[in-house]
């Protein structure tokens, strides 16, 4: 399982690719908004400074919810890198933009997908990814990760080549739960990722050994 950033973060992703620990990235209206980007022109310039730190696939979502639109602005998305994948939602629209966007060779993320019958239905549209969204569903009371799950088992009876990117993680067990399941992706915030290589042991272990060579060598 490779793991994407979910951030429109420039700093968040310059570490996350020097630590060489991330893939690709993700990336949506509210994390855009939360950028200060509020226009597809300016979109295109932070996913394009995106794309030149990450060489992985990153997702760019619409801005708008009408077929016609995200049509539109899927085509004009697709020109701002050749790594750009066009996020679009799991409605009846979206499925008709993937079908026009897939057919025109642009790779298509499925996103807000919250059953696996919406899964299916990207699968016909052409989706080249589909993204569950585990934190949301959690948020009602309900396991996210049995989504991931069942997505994963129908695609792999039904030999359907899609990848299964897990979405909305809040926390490190998700990541290892997603990992456990089989799903491909998982995108996770710059928090999560932080937490997932801490462990207190690790730090004592490295003071441990810094004083023990201290203490034989009388110097730092
Ligand atoms: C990524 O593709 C999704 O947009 C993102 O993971 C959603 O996460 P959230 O539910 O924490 O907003």
């Amino acid at each position: 399982m490779k793991l994407f950033l979910d951030t429109a973060n420039i700093d968040e992703i310059r570490h996350g690719v020097e630590m060489g620990v991330v893939a690709g990235v993700t990336t949506n209206p509210s994390l855009a908004a939360s950028e200060g980007v509020c226009d597809l022109l300016a979109y295109g310039d932070a996913v394009r400074q995106i794309t030149e730190i990450v060489q992985g696939p990153v997702s760019a979502e619409v801005f708008s919810n009408d077929a016609a639109s995200m049509i539109d602005q899927g085509r004009i998305i697709a020109t701002w890198a050749g790594n750009v994948v066009v996020k679009l939602p799991s409605t009846a629209d979206g499925f008709k933009a993937m079908a026009v966007l897939s057919r025109e060779g642009i790779p298509i993320n499925q996103t807000l997908c919250f059953s696996a019958n919406q899964a299916l239905l990207g699968v016909q549209a052409g989706a080249a990814y589909v993204s569950p969204f585990v934190g949301r569903i959690d948020d009602t009371g309900t396991d996210g990760m049995s989504l991931v799950r069942d997505i994963v088992d129908i695609f792999s009876k039904q030999n359907i080549a899609v990848k299964v990117l897990a979405a909305s993680l809040r926390h490190p067990l998700h990541v290892v739960q997603a990992a456990k399941i089989g799903a491909h992706y998982a995108t996770i915030p710059y928090k999560v990722l932080l937490q997932m290589m801490k462990h207190p042991l690790t730090d004592a272990g490295v003071v441990k050994f810094e004083q023990d060579l201290i203490a034989v060598t009388g110097n730092r």
